[in-house]
C-alpha cells in the first residue's frame, strides 16, 4: 500500500486484512474513508476547507485493475463518504463520473445520509478568508480581544488573528494505491479540493488518468497537490504508462514532475504567479506509485519541508517514508 501521509492511519487498519486476502479496492477505499471522517483533516471530507461560498464540495474516484473499471463523483455536497459513492458509480451504473446535484441525489438514492461537512473551525477559517479578501467591501476581521481599535482595521494587511492559507497552500487530498499479494492493483483518491475554490471547480481527484490510475498490466499511481497541474499532464496515466515501459516508480514519478515544471514555465507566460521568485513552480504536487514487482515511490516537486508518504509492505509494516523531491 502506498499513499499520502494521511493514508497512514487507514493503512494501519487495512494492512492485515489485505495480507489475509482482502481485495485491493476494498483496502484503498477503506483507507480513504478514515480521512473522510476525520474532522481535523482539512483536505478531505468532513472538515474539508469549503469553496468560496462556504460550502464543502468533494471530489473522489476509485479504479479497480481487476475489471479495468472506474467511478467518480465531483463537486458533491453533504455526503460524508464520496469515495463510497464513487464505487457505486463504478459498480451500479454504466457511467464513470457523476457531478454535483446529480451525484448527491444518486448518493441519497443509495442510502447515504445528508451530512453537514462544515465544522466550526473550517467555518471560522472561511470567514477569516472572506473578511480579508478585499479592502473595498464592508467585512472586517474581528477586533483584537484586549482592546477596542480606535479605527477600523485595515483590510490590506494580513489577518491579525488566525492562519489563512495562501493560494498555493490550499491543496490537500488522500490517495491510496494498493498492490495485493495476488498481483491485483486498485486505487482511490478523495478530496475537498482547492480551499475557497470557485463553486463547481473539479480537480484531478475526480479525473481518472490525472489524480489516479491503475492498470493490471503495469501498476498504480495517484496524486495530491495542485490538481490543475496533474490534469494538464494527464499525470497518473502517464506514470503508469512509464511503468509499463519498464521505468522504476521513482524514475516515472520524477519524469512527470520534470514535465510539470516545464509545462508550468509555458503556463506562466499568461499566469506569472505560477512561478516563484526562483523561477520554479510556486505550488507543490506529489505522486504515489507502485509497480507490479512491488517497487514503490513517493515523489514531490519541492524538497522543502518534511514531506512524507505512507507505505505498507509485508517486509516492514505501515510507516512513513520521506518523499523523493524533484527540486532538492
Ligand atoms: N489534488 C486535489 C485538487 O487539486 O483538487
Amino acid at each position: 500500500m502506498v499513499g499520502s501521509a494521511n493514508a497512514l492511519p487507514g493503512s494501519r487498519a487495512q494492512f492485515e486484512r489485505l495480507l489475509a486476502g482482502g481485495a485491493p479496492l476494498d483496502a484503498a477505499i477503506e483507507v480513504c474513508k478514515v480521512a473522510e471522517a476525520d474532522p481535523d483533516d482539512t483536505s478531505v471530507g468532513l472538515g474539508g476547507i469549503p469553496n468560496e461560498d462556504g460550502v464543502v464540495q468533494l471530489d473522489a474516484a476509485c479504479m479497480d485493475g481487476r475489471t479495468h473499471n472506474s467511478g467518480a463523483v465531483a463537486a458533491i455536497e453533504n455526503i460524508l463518504h464520496p469515495i463510497e459513492v464513487a464505487r457505486l458509480v463504478m459498480e451500479r451504473t454504466d457511467h464513470c463520473q457523476i457531478f454535483g446535484v446529480g451525484a448527491y441525489r444518486f448518493a441519497r438514492e443509495h442510502g447515504h445520509p445528508h451530512t453537514e461537512l462544515l465544522t466550526d473551525s473550517t467555518r471560522a477559517l472561511w470567514l477569516r478568508w472572506k473578511e480579508n479578501l478585499s479592502d473595498q467591501d464592508d467585512r472586517l476581521p474581528p477586533p483584537p480581544k484586549s482592546e477596542t481599535p480606535k479605527s477600523a482595521p485595515s483590510k490590506g494587511e494580513p489577518p491579525k488573528t488566525g492562519f489563512v492559507p495562501t493560494r498555493f497552500e490550499r491543496h490537500g487530498t488522500i490517495h491510496c494505491s494498493v498492490l495485493a499479494l495476488d498481483g491485483e492493483v486498485a486505487c482511490a483518491t478523495s478530496t475537498s479540493g482547492l480551499g475557497f475554490k470557485i463553486p463547481g471547480r473539479v480537480g484531478d481527484s475526480a479525473i481518472v488518468g490525472a489524480g489516479l490510475y491503475c492498470d493490471a498490466e503495469a501498476g498504480s499511481a495517484g496524486s495530491t497537490g495542485r490538481g490543475e497541474a496533474s490534469i494538464l499532464a494527464c499525470a497518473s496515466a502517464m506514470i503508469v504508462e512509464q511503468l509499463r515501459g519498464g521505468s522504476s516508480p521513482k524514475d516515472a514519478g520524477l519524469e512527470i514532475l520534470r514535465r510539470i515544471a516545464k509545462q508550468t514555465e509555458r503556463q506562466a507566460r499568461w499566469q506569472p504567479a505560477l512561478l516563484g521568485p526562483d523561477g520554479r513552480p510556486a505550488f507543490d504536487i506529489q505522486f504515489y506509485i507502485v509497480g507490479l514487482d512491488g517497487r514503490f515511490a513517493g515523489v514531490t516537486l519541492h524538497g522543502r519541508g518534511q514531506g512524507r508518504f505512507a507505505v505498507a509492505e509485508p517486509a516492514a509494516g505501515p510507516r512513513l517514508e520521506p518523499l523523493e523531491p524533484f527540486f532538492t
